[in-house]
């Protein structure tokens, strides 16, 4: 086993779940703020108000269909009798310089984060930035300078400022190329030799899932998701064009959310089905990381009726200034079929049929290591750029013993099996892997569901669904475990 030298070891995490001080020091409200807890069984909610009318209610946020899910003449709004998870979360706005050391001393090397649109631009369409916003975020970067940790920074993790929700629909928009183009272009200079590394979207294959927490869209139409796909590729590009012309040694990558899948039987219509789950979300790095849209999908748009809102400048674009490096999130894989089986499972969006080689969590999760090796070298071999495994880990429910440890042996046993899937796409396959951030090295809410019960971190956090707790921190087994796998550089697994 060994890692090459310069591999970033990390953790990762998103300022809608972690960050907290969600009305502090100028913040706008950006979508995820309006976002309820639910849990395993019961989705979170996004909650809404006319303002002329004065009704308020709620509409579950996931697999929703419709132009538009809320009612006519509503808009989404924060409510006085709602709990809201990400208002706190894990509160890393007043916790920040206890966090990074906690990293440090495991040795982190990269730390992932997002920075919160609506800090900077409270509005999203604001003329000026927030000062006291930007002051925020070059706090945290010297801090990590201190320790020699180099940030990764996502310019966009499941949050849109309202404003652009409410004034011009989110993400399907083409404004919104111009207002992100603004904020990423603010923070690109302000930062300089402070950040080497951006993402652009999280995850932006969940636009065909979830638009709302993906772009800020509350409308389910494919018109409406893949005008919204292709605002944040171009928008994606515009980005890459400013850092190659201006800050050639900044690099920014796409962020994909993949998981290999599997075909139940050996019956070709399973594979063929496989093929086209594949196709589903492969076609986002097509275009954001290939530099064009691949046929199959122009037929789609074709057979479906979808005219994108687009100029040939797009497309050049596209080509011309696709992502330096492919960053993906992988958790496990996930199995289809066309044939009848008892119980779906859940997993990273995209759901699945009990794979029975596979065990899963508590949350219906399929933990599968043999993943990350097919996802490196399916999505390194593809496009021949570098990738970066940005968030993979397992959700659980943590117990805090009386004397304040935890003992997190199945998050262990699950990382060192990861861990050794990619040693071998790196040293038996070839594979440029850049770095790994486990996702959610300090307890932070999940997004699917809300809760803190579902915990990843190496560090455990005191507080509960409900939001009550001390906030503070105390070191998990696994801390302890990834100090020495970092230190070792990958060799020391036991
Ligand atoms: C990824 C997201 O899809 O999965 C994260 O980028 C998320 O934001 C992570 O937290 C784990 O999902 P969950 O629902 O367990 O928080």
């Amino acid at each position: 086993m060994s890692f090459p030298k310069e591999f970033l070891w990390g953790g990762a995490t998103a300022a809608n779940q972690y960050e907290g001080g969600w009305q502090e020091d100028g913040k706008g409200i950006n979508t995820s703020d309006t976002l309820t807890n639910g849990s395993h069984t019961v989705a979170r909610r996004v909650t809404w108000k006319n303002p002329t009318t004065g009704e308020t209610g709620s509409t579950p946020m996931m697999f929703m269909s419709g132009d538009k899910f809320i009612p006519e003449g509503a808009i989404p709004a924060v409510l006085d009798d709602e709990y809201y998870p990400s208002h706190i979360a894990t509160d890393f706005y007043h916790h920040y310089k206890e966090d990074i050391a906690l990293m440090a001393e495991m040795g982190f090397k990269t730390f992932r984060m997002s920075m919160n649109w609506a800090r900077i631009f409270p509005n999203g369409d604001d003329e000026t930035p927030n000062e006291a916003g930007l002051k925020f975020y070059d706090d945290v970067f010297d801090e990590c300078k201190k320790y020699g940790i180099e940030p990764l920074v996502t310019l966009s993790h499941y949050e849109t400022p309202i404003g652009l929700t409410i004034k011009y629909g989110g993400w399907k928009n083409r404004k919104c190329i111009d207002f992100f183009e603004k904020y990423a272009t603010t923070v690109i200079k302000r930062y300089v030799g402070k950040v080497k590394y951006y993402l652009t979207f999280n995850e932006i294959n969940v636009m065909s899932w979830m638009p709302y927490m993906a772009g800020g869209i509350i409308a389910f139409s494919d018109q409406a998701k893949a005008q919204g796909a292709h605002n944040q590729f171009v928008a994606s590009a515009k980005v890459v064009k400013f850092t190659h012309e201006n800050y050639p040694e900044i690099k920014v990558g796409q962020m994909l959310a993949y998981q290999p899948t599997y075909t139940y039987t050996c019956d070709p219509a399973d594979q063929i089905l496989a093929l086209e789950r594949e196709q589903q979300t492969i076609w986002y790095s097509d275009v954001q990381t290939g530099g064009h849209y691949p046929e199959y999908k122009l037929k789609e748009y074709e057979r479906k009726g979808i005219k994108l809102d687009d100029t040939p400048e797009d497309y050049e674009l596209l080509r011309d200034y696709s992502a330096d490096f492919l960053s993906f999130s992988c958790y496990g894989s996930s199995t289809v079929t066309t044939h009848e089986v008892k119980d779906n499972v859940g997993g990273n969006f995209v759901m699945g049929v009990p794979n029975p080689y596979l065990k899963t969590n508590a949350w219906g999760w399929a933990t599968d290591p043999a993943c990350l090796r097919l996802a490196c070298n399916t999505l390194y071999y593809r496009y021949n750029k570098p990738i970066w495994i940005v968030e993979n880990g397992i959700g659980w429910q943590d117990k805090l013993e009386a004397d304040n440890t935890i003992h997190d042996d199945y998050r262990i046993d699950y990382l060192r099996q990861n861990i050794q899937s990619m040693d071998d796409a790196i040293n038996k396959d070839g594979v440029d892997l850049m770095g790994y951030t486990m996702w959610g090295c300090i307890d932070l809410v999940s997004a699917g569901t809300g809760e803190m019960r579902k915990r990843y971190g190496f560090v455990y956090v005191d507080r509960d669904d409900e939001g009550k707790g001390s906030l503070a921190r105390y070191k998990k087994d696994s801390f302890y475990w990834y100090k020495k796998v970092i230190a070792t550089q990958g060799k020391d697994l036991d």
